[in-house]
């Protein structure tokens, strides 16, 4: 199978970290009977200085039309608003509709406390619809915003939720280590409060979980209201497995749960849509270390296995995820952030050579 791959590098250290990731998939095995067609594609702050756009159409009609799946480096944004710049993975998204972002926090097996969590956000509604209003009352402005919940992207969220976990199980079955016995999903909300869209998102993922084939997996279904959420998140990080949540706790869940790996150039993360996938590490374009040749390529090199997972490549994810996690337990090429002086480029020798 020949996989097309888009490569968007974007800003900063989406150049340096990008071709690291083309490298793990070119140095994949070739009994794994993979190839890959690489396609460079342009956006981000630096496209649109050069071309009055930060996502040009052909980048777009390109990953719809050429490619199987992408990586995505990181882009700049401007401090201030720029009239005609808007964050071009959040279009993509858009346009793609890619539903789901899927955000895996994992240390390694022998850390002190030792976590393998996957946070499965949903990409398209409530608050993030962006339906925002403000009026002049006599007590001053009073500001609203649209929080929108359908039953058919909670469905779906909850959906791919429970595919994950079954994945998971079956990735854990196969021998890898882990610190979980069985597959679980928390659906996180607050229908406490909000009844109605929160309450639906519950009710709605629920349906979704009791489906047959994740009765048959032996998923396991619990809910958590998400201020405690955050509290369990920290007290208590390896009692979870998949997480699943709305827009807005999504994206503050995710971000938190990245604060306990220890750096951000570990945690990769994916776009995911019908049959598409945009792998994407949840770092920025880090000005602070651009050009120095020391970024973490690993949160890229995860994102380039996560996007295999969802072009049902598994077993070519694995052996990324294992020559990853082999470099990251013997801990003695590992970059600055993680507290090494080894190069981006000696960390993706080392586990090239493991892979
Ligand atoms: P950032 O993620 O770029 O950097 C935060 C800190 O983490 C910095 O000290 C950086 O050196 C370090 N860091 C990040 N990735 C690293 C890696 N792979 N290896 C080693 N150290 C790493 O976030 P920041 O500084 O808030 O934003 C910088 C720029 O990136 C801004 O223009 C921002 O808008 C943009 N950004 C883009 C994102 C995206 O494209 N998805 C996400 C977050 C920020
Ligand atoms: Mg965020």
């Amino acid at each position: 199978r020949t996989l097309r791959i888009g490569l968007i590098p974007g800003d900063g250290i989406g150049k340096e970290v990008i071709p690291a990731g083309r490298r793990i998939l070119e140095a994949l095995p070739a009994s794994l009977g993979l190839k890959f067609e690489f396609i460079d594609l342009k956006a981000g702050w630096e496209t649109f200085q050069q071309q009055g756009v930060a996502l040009p159409e052909e980048t777009v009609s390109i990953l719809k039309s050429d490619c199987d799946g992408a990586l995505f480096g990181a882009v700049s944004s401007p401090t201030t608003a720029v009239k005609g710049y808007s964050s071009p993975i959040v279009a993509l998204r858009k346009k793609l509709d890619l539903y789901a972002n899927v955000r895996p926090v994992k240390t390694v097996v022998s850390a002190p406390k030792p976590i393998d969590m996957v946070i499965v956000r949903e990409n398209t509604e409530d608050l993030y619809v962006k339906e925002e209003t403000t009026r002049d009352t006599p007590d001053g402005k009073v500001a609203e915003a649209v929080k929108r919940i359908s039953q058919r992207a909670s469905s779906r969220i909850a959906t791919i939720a429970g595919e994950i976990a079954l994945r998971r199980q079956k990735i854990r079955a196969a021998g890898s280590p882990s610190i979980h016995k069985g597959p679980l999903v928390t659906i996180t909300h607050k229908s406490n409060v909000l009844s109605q869209t929160d309450g639906l998102f519950r009710s709605t993922a629920r349906e979704a979980l009791a489906a047959p084939r994740f009765r048959e997996g032996a998923v396991a279904v619990e809910e958590q209201i998400v201020d405690s959420m955050v509290y369990k998140l920290f007290r208590q990080p390896e009692a979870y497995d998949v997480i699943v949540a709305p827009n807005l706790y999504g994206d503050i869940l995710s971000d938190g749960a990245a604060a306990l790996v220890g750096s951000l150039g570990l945690v990769p993360s994916a776009n995911v849509g019908e049959g598409f996938a945009i792998g994407e590490p949840c770092h920025g374009s880090a000005p602070d270390i651009q050009g120095q040749g020391i970024a973490n390529p690993i949160a890229t090199l995860r994102s380039a296995a996560l996007m295999l997972e969802f072009l049902n490549e598994e077993a070519a994810a694995a052996k990324i995820y294992a020559a990853v996690d082999a470099n990251l337990e013997e801990g003695k090429l590992l970059s600055p952030d993680l507290g090494g002086t080894a190069k981006t480029e000696e960390v993706v020798e080392d586990i090239l050579r493991r892979l």
